[in-house]
């Protein structure tokens, strides 16, 4: 193959007591339908889920934003959906907005990641998945991971990497066009940390090597859309990653994660919660959270055939990370709706508290 294009495409279609975990019927028939429909359209393909969402990964020869292989996500994801709604599964369909397929799954709900480029004779890469937060939970692990010889060796060790990477970064608030600014590390570093300090609104959309311009990473940020007054779509991300040669190691990605950070997610979307590294297939309980993450490595034959996956997250090593976060995450809880532990009124997904906060004002009176 000389151009190959991954993708994955994800979403909430429907999940088993709250927005806790697909059911095992509902993997099955989104997994019997890629078998039926996949066909010519996709050189191989993968099915994973992570809390109540189910990522579809494909590889092929299309490019990216291609019409047949967004329609064939869309189909599986609708076929799911039905199957969903006999089962009474909780908010079957809920990532599929009604509006009209033009082409494009994105901005209709799902979360997209694609990247084309031509394949390495050894190409290896993760796919990363999340659930109850956004794409700017990614962007201090990538930061760390593709920027900083403290925490990525290869910076400083790997001829490959020693002139840096590039990363794009974009305005997720700004909903009428893709408002994008390229800023080249090491030389941009501070001007990057500037931007990534807001994760509610400057998230990572791609990172390349600066010295082969390759592409390292594509995550599913994307612009929002307004909706009745309120911000929507970034949410529950996706991102994929290439590794080793002319880009960071498998274990220099994984490593910034073990740091679970704070981010914005968990019980309806609206807490400060650490992003915790999670095994594939993990549920969400505990206060609709953590947030959560989970890292599934490939490699990928030239020819687009994929090997089987490895959880780099199932290791002894990440049973302490993830106590530490649980204990980090009741730390936060301890302090329930108060100060930082609850989004602040800008960036809440729920908008009840503004309603009430709204209705309230008559309450007041000067003395
Ligand atoms: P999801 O975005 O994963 O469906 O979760 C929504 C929510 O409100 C959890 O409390
Ligand atoms: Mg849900
Ligand atoms: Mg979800």
């Amino acid at each position: 193959m000389d151009k190959m294009t991954l993708s994955c495409i994800k979403a909430d279609i429907g999940s088993v007591g709250g927005h806790v975990t697909p059911s095992k019927g509902l993997v099955d028939a989104v997994r019997t339908y890629l078998k039926d429909h996949a066909g010519k359209t996709l050189k191989d393909w993968d099915i994973s889920y992570i809390g109540d969402d189910i990522a579809l990964l494909f590889v092929h020869d299309h490019g990216e934003n291609a019409d047949k292989v967004h329609k064939l996500a869309l189909d599986t994801f609708n076929h799911g959906a039905d199957f969903a709604r006999k089962q009474g599964l909780y908010g079957a369909g809920q990532d599929l907005d009604a509006g009209a397929f033009s082409g494009n799954v994105r901005g209709m709900g799902p979360a997209v990641a694609e990247m084309e480029f031509k394949p390495r004779k050894g190409e290896a890469f993760i796919l990363f998945t999340g659930d109850k937060t956004d794409a700017g939970a990614y962007s201090l692990p990538l930061y760390l991971a593709f920027a900083d010889p403290f925490h990525c060796p290869g910076l400083l060790l790997a001829k490959t990497m020693t002139e840096g990477f590039s990363f794009r970064i974009i305005d997720v608030t700004h909903t009428e066009a893709d408002r994008v600014a390229d800023l080249k590390a090491p030389k941009d570093l501070y001007d990057i940390a500037a931007l990534l300090r807001d994760d509610g609104r400057y998230h990572i959309e791609s990172i390349f090597n600066n010295k082969s311009g390759e592409i390292a990473v594509r995550t599913s940020a994307c612009r929002g859309r307004m909706e009745k007054g309120k911000l929507k779509g970034k949410d529950d991300p996706v991102m994929l990653c290439r590794v080793q040669g002319d880009f960071p190691s498998s274990g220099e990605v994984i490593g910034p994660f073990r740091l679970g950070h704070y981010v914005s997610g968990s019980g309806r979307g609206s807490h400060t919660t650490p992003l915790m590294p999670v095994k594939q297939y993990s549920p969400i309980t505990f206060f609709d959270g953590p947030a959560s993450v989970s890292a599934r490595a490939y490699s990928v034959s030239t020819a687009g055939k994929l090997t089987e996956y490895v959880d780099l997250f199932d290791h002894p090593f990440w049973e302490t990370v993830r106590a530490d976060l649980a204990r980090k995450f009741i730390q936060m809880r301890e302090q329930g709706f108060a100060g930082p532990a609850m989004l602040n009124i800008q960036e809440l997904e729920y908008g009840g508290v503004a309603e009430k906060i709204h209705a309230l004002q008559d309450k007041f009176h000067t003395k």
